[in-house]
Formats: structure tokens, sequence, C-alpha cells
């Protein structure tokens, strides 16, 4: 089981240094079957333990060159971070990302080894068509990517499941994960409003592998709830 934390354009560089040193000493205590993946602002990137992976939510297919407002491989090396969030549907729509813009992102990242949570997610006038309108819109959504890529971890969170306390119903994620399961071996993550009452449930759907937590993982100790909330049912 997979729990990743996208701090989005939160937390500073110390508060992300805060948050990591206590929910490291949680992982240590706790002895929890969970990978745990951080992905903090780029300004406050951290190395890798063997209790959390740090990623990073954005980074430019280049090692590095004139992209101004960008960060390339040479600046994420110096934390020896290779783990990145790719796809999210905030930088699809509010940066206007294309998906030939993504893909090349997947390509490049790829072919450096790079371990990547590749997110996809339908609109609500596209859920509200129907199972057939969400899954075309979403098969979109792999244009250009690798699906056999063996460090893939893709993200399903619906948009109008973000950040709205509204999180998609577990007949809903039971059945896109069923169908992306029929193309996709690698770990399946659901994201969109999962908390500290829901991550159980959510969790214990078959083909959900983790979650990705955006607002529910700000604070260090109700993101440890949601880890411990679910550690009892696994053992
Ligand atoms: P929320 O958990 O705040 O809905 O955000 C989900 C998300 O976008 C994680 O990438």
């Amino acid at each position: 089981m997979i729990f990743a934390a996208n701090f989005k354009m939160h937390h500073t560089r110390e508060s992300t240094i805060n948050y990591l040193n206590r929910l490291e000493d949680i992982m240590k205590e706790a002895e929890y079957p969970f990978k745990v993946i951080l992905f903090p602002p780029s300004t406050a990137l951290q190395s890798s333990s063997d209790w959390v992976s740090i990623g990073v939510q954005n980074a430019y297919p280049s090692s590095e060159g004139a992209f101004t407002g960008e960060i390339g491989l040479t600046q994420l090396e110096e934390f020896g971070v290779d783990t990145i969030l790719i796809g999210h549907s905030e930088r699809r729509q509010i940066l206007g990302e294309s998906q030939e813009l993504i893909s090349k992102k997947f390509s490049f990242f790829s072919q450096k080894g790079f371990e990547i949570v590749y997110c996809i997610g339908e609109p609500l006038e596209i859920r509200q068509a129907g199972e057939e309108a969400v899954a075309e819109y979403l098969w979109e959504q792999f244009d250009g990517i690798d699906l056999d890529y063996e460090r893939l971890i893709v993200a399903y969170e619906p948009i109008w499941a973000i950040g709205t306390g509204r999180s998609a119903t577990p007949e809903d994620i039971a059945s896109t994960h069923n169908q992306l399961r029929k193309r996709i071996s690698r770990p399946l993550l659901y994201g969109g409003s999962v908390n500290p009452l829901n991550v159980k449930d959510i969790c214990s759907i078959s083909n959900v592998d983790g979650v990705l937590v955006g607002s529910a993982s700000l604070e260090v100790e109700k993101f440890h709830s949601m880890m411990s909330a679910v550690a009892p049912a696994l053992v």
C-alpha cells in the first residue's frame, strides 16, 4: 500500500523539514507496511530516507538549459530526487500543460529511470456522461505513455473530487480502477478528498493500491491518523 502526500503550493522549506522529521519518527516507531512518498514544493526538496521517499511535483524534461522558471534533472540530482509527479490536473488545467508536453516529460524522466506517479482524472461533465465517457477520456490521457514502464504508479484523481470534500463513491472508484487494471499492472492510487474518515474504506476497494492525498496530508498528525486507520486492516 502506498501513501503519497502532495503538498501542492503549501509548506515552506522549514515547515517541510519539521514535518519530515516527525514523519520519519512515526515511520520508524510504527513500522507501517506502507511506502510513503512526499511531494513538497520544489523550494523544499530534501533527500529521500529509508522511511520516506521525496518526489518533485513538476520538472522540465531536460537536464538544464534556457527554461526560465523551471528546474530539470541537474537540480533534482543535487537532492538525489528520482520520483516525479506528472500529469496532475492542476498542471493540465491551470498551467495549460498539453498531453504532448506531459508525454515528453514522461519519456524523459522514464529514460532517466525515475519513479513516475502519473495522474489522470475526468471533469464532472464527463463523469455525468457515464462510465463509457469516463473510460474514453481517461485513456486519452495515456497518449504517449508507456503503461508497462516498471517504475510507473498511476493515480486516478477525478477533478471534481479534488479539494472539494466530495470524494468519489466506492462504486465509482471500484469501477474505474477495475477498468484501469485491465491494461495496467502497476500500482493504482486513488486521489480526491481522501481524509481520515474515508481512507480505510477507499483502501479496502479492490485494485486500490494506495492514496494520493492533498489537503488532509498537510498536517503530519492527520496524515499519520490516516495511516493508522488503514494499517490494522492489513495485519
Ligand atoms: P485533495 O486531497 O485536497 O482533494 O487533493 C488531491 C490531490 O490533488 C492530490 O494530488
